[in-house]
């Protein structure tokens, strides 16, 4: 059997502005299988954030389609994609939006509680507990945020993301702010979370070795897919030959 696809990209296209446009994305076609960790790399300005926006449902193509297990994100209204992005996607950003003047497990609880518009029941407060211990934070659970260090800030977002047991986490620089060895910290912990339950996860990354540790990278340059490489399976050596070779090695997108 083929692989099971959660996600297809289809011809996608963003351009932004009215008056002056700016094309940000070209045609982008792809397919990610359901439990792969993706990590999406380039250039600033390339096209990263603009494409996991767009598969996170919080931007809407200018032409193209994305689906995300079979739904087409494009026959949703507004508020379904709200509840499909609640339902579904795990999002961890590079400054995590976090409410300062809250505490940790608040901040684990209120997005869904906002989103569905329901007092967290005892099942999900318990999940959020036991998120917080499996982040390293059961000491600082009924911490107020603004307190907490940075990367305790970033693990907060990580269980925040996984409350509602996502099939899809979308990542964009998760440890951009943090420092060198927090980040790696950080990583290692989503990476280990993510085996656990086999979820499925792009990872937009401008670290060349954390994205050395996914299943797959796929390097985006001016817009437009650029290299495809599967370290695991060649190894580190032959995928980073490959990284910083200046030619790209996608050619029929078609079959990505
Ligand atoms: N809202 C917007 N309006 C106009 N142009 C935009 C908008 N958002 C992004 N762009 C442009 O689209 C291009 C792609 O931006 P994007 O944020 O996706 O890049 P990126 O690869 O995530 O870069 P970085 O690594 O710096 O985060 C850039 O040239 C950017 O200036
Ligand atoms: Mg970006």
């Amino acid at each position: 059997m083929a692989d099971d696809i959660l996600l297809e990209l289809r011809q996608v296209n963003k351009v932004y502005g009215q008056l002056v446009k700016y094309q940000a994305l070209f045609d982008i076609t792809m397919k990610v299988p359901r439990g792969q960790f993706l990590a999406l790399i380039g250039p600033s300005g390339s096209g990263k954030s603009t494409l996991l926006n767009i598969v996170g449902a919080l931007d809407r193509p200018t032409s193209g389609e994305v689906f995300i297990q079979g739904v087409n994100l494009a026959s949703l209204d507004d508020d379904e994609l709200a509840r499909f992005r609640n339902q579904f996607l795990g999002f961890i950003f590079q400054f995590h939006y976090l409410l300062p003047e809250f505490n940790a497990l608040e901040n684990v609880l209120i997005p869904s509680w906002i989103a569905t518009r329901r007092k967290p029941g005892k099942e999900i407060i318990e999940r959020a507990y036991f998120l917080l211990k499996r982040v390293g934070l059961e000491k600082e659970v009924y911490k107020k945020i603004s307190l907490l260090s940075g990367g305790q800030q970033q693990r907060v977002a990580i269980a925040r993301a996984l409350l509602n047991s996502p099939t899809l986490i979308l990542a964009d620089e998760p440890t951009g702010a943090l420092d060198t060895k927090t980040g790696d910290q950080v990583l290692e912990l989503l990476a280990e979370i993510r085996k656990e339950s086999g979820t499925t996860m792009i990872m937009v990354t401008h670290n060349r070795d954390v994205a050395l540790r996914a299943d797959r990278i796929i390097e985006l340059i001016d817009g437009q897919l650029c290299k495809e490489v599967y370290p695991q399976r060649i190894g580190k050596e032959e995928a980073e030959k490959i990284l910083e070779d200046h030619a790209c090695n996608i050619e029929n997108v078609n079959t990505l």
